[in-house]
């Protein structure tokens, strides 16, 4: 007894009063919710944020203040809570969980504004010298001015002009990805038992291609949805298809460096290796997706450093090979969005890559009157910061603040430059265990923190492995869910995967054939 409690309980304890205290100290700095400072600018203002992610939602809850009309533009009428994503995809949690509806969020920040209001338009240009975006809604064009211009339309997945990744690989970015591969697996589960049922001799090829998912990328959005495919294999697949089905499902981790999670210290990245190997997930690192022919066709090749030989290029191209799969998830990363490449080449940044921003977020190219009226925030921005939403979340909050103070605009007196306070990381690896690269406070008081294993390029962070790393996840991204609407629910689907499994039913529509419906 006193050995489990020693063994579990303490470290969990221990985990979830390290993740409250993270929370507290660098991520829910809201006490200005409670006491909001009186505005010093009188006159009204109009700002505009493009964008419902991470950067645009926070940047909406604190600049909302008297003298304020706050508009929002995004195609996308949620905040979508992307550390749940992978989860949704494999029914850990429901996908409207991750969803927080943006009119609720708009209406809290009406009460304290002159105006919040919500625009469901994607913008395709902006015009700094004229103060205007220009937008396009389901059905008409518009055009909306603006005082000060918040850019928060976050990344696309980068797709690196590998062909036919556009057309035929499912991603991981959007909820309706999660809802795709959602429906794709399901659907390959059904027709590969279909297959086996009526000959597992002569269709067992056909079942075991249904039953390959590829996940393209080895960053920590691969390996978080890689660890949720194996947790669902190990206790849904299992559960509902029986182990003929679940034996012949295979998840294959595809990553073109030598190691996976490269934004982690080498020491966790392994951890976190043998633990997916662990898990039966398929690790191939060094190994590079080169062409999709169709959505279940996949060519990989051996990858090789840039300054390789000519015989090791060579060497590479010749072990070119290409398998049928059920699926080719693509998480190799983001790019720059249409719409901010644009801007990018309009106003003669030597990159197209992102807005470049000064350490205030100004975009720096609009240059005359146009400086100080423009910012960029989050992965749509580069600002020297990793494209998470722990930076993009801060970045919201920071320019919040200054506008609705009055401090945001080209005076450098009036603003402080942005300060990032970095939390630490984590990675969830499923079937309850994590790892966690956290930032390391330096007081005396913390020395047993201290006594933690050394991560990071200097090894002043620490590193948190395992089921305690697990409890910090959960109860760190917990502790961030916006409203108590979304506690409960993401807690109930924890509670409902823990007691009942996930939803494995199948959410595709089903497809009746033309002869079935009476139609020729
Ligand atoms: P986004 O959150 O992507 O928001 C961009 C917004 O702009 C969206 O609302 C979009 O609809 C809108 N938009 C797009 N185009 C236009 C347009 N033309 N006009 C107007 N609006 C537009 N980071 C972490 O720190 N921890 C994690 O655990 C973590 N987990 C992740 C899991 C997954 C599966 C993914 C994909 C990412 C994860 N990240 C995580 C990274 C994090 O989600 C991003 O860094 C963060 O979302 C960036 O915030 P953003 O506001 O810049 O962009
Ligand atoms: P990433 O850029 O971190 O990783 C993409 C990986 O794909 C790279 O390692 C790259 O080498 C590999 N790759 C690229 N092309 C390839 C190809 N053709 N074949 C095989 N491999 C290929 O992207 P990711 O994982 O989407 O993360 C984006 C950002 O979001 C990062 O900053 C990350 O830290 C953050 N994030 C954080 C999470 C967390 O904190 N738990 C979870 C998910 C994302």
């Amino acid at each position: 007894m006193l050995r489990t409690l020693r063994r579990t309980a303490i470290p969990a304890a221990g985990a979830s009063a390290v993740g409250l205290w993270a929370a507290v100290t660098t991520q829910n700095d809201e006490w200005d919710a409670y006491f909001t400072p009186a505005p010093t600018t009188p006159k009204r203002e109009k700002i505009v944020i493009l964008g419902s992610g991470w950067a645009g939602l926070q940047a909406l809850r604190k600049c909302a203040g008297p003298g304020k009309d706050v508009t929002v533009i995004s195609p996308r009428p949620h905040f979508l809570y992307t550390p749940l994503l992978a989860g949704s995809s494999v029914g850990t949690v429901a996908l409207k969980s991750a969803c927080e509806p943006l009119r609720d969020l708009v209406d809290r920040a009406a009460a304290v504004a002159a105006s919040a209001t919500f625009l469901r338009a994607e913008v395709r240009d902006v015009d700094v010298d004229g103060r205007t975006v220009l937008a396009k809604t389901d059905d008409a064009a518009v055009d909306v001015s603006y005082d000060k211009l918040v850019i928060a339309v976050g990344a696309a997945p980068a797709t690196f002009g590998i062909q036919g990744v556009k057309e035929h690989a499912l991603f991981m970015k959007e909820s309706n990805d999660a809802a795709k591969l959602h429906a794709r697996v399901v659907g390959n589960l059904e027709r590969a038992a279909a297959l086996l049922a009526v000959d597992a001799e002569k269709f067992g090829d056909a079942a075991d291609a249904l039953l390959r998912f590829v996940v393209v990328g080895g960053g920590p959005t691969g390996v978080e949805l890689a660890s949720e495919l194996a947790d669902f294999r190990s206790s849904d697949v299992a559960t509902r298809y029986g182990d003929g089905v679940a034996s012949r499902v295979k998840i294959v981790l595809v990553e073109a460096m030598p190691r996976i999670l490269a934004p982690f210290d080498a020491s966790l990245a392994a951890v976190a290796r043998d633990h997916l190997v662990s898990r039966g997930i398929e690790v191939r690192t060094g190994c590079l997706v080169t062409q999709l022919a169709s959505p279940t066709r996949a060519t990989f090749r051996p990858s090789t450093p840039r300054d390789a030989t000519a015989e090791a290029k060579a060497a590479a191209a010749a072990a070119e090979a290409s398998e049928d799969v059920g699926a080719v998830v693509w998480a190799a990363g983001i790019a720059a969005r249409p719409v901010v490449a644009r801007l990018c080449e309009k106003l003669g940044q030597a990159t197209a890559r992102g807005l470049e921003v000064d350490d205030r977020l100004r975009v720096k190219a609009a240059k005359g009157d146009a400086f100080g009226t423009v910012f960029a925030l989050g992965d749509c921005a580069l600002s020297g910061y990793a494209p998470t939403a722990q930076v993009a979340g801060q970045q919201g909050k920071y320019l919040g603040r200054a506008i609705r103070d009055g401090a945001a605009g080209a005076d450098d007196a009036l603003m402080a430059p942005f300060a990032y306070a970095h939390a630490g990381s984590l990675c969830c690896l499923g079937s309850g265990h994590a790892i966690a690269q956290l930032a390391a406070p330096r007081a005396p008081a913390f020395y047993a923190w201290r006594g933690l294993h050394a991560a990071g390029k200097d090894g002043d962070e620490r590193a948190v492995v395992g089921g305690p790393a697990f409890v910090l996840w959960r109860s760190l991204y917990f502790s961030q869910l916006l409203s108590a609407k979304t506690c409960f629910s993401v807690s109930s689907d924890w509670l409902k995967t823990l007691t009942s499994g996930r939803d494995a039913g199948a959410v595709e529509p089903i497809q009746r054939r033309a002869t079935d419906a009476g139609l020729s």
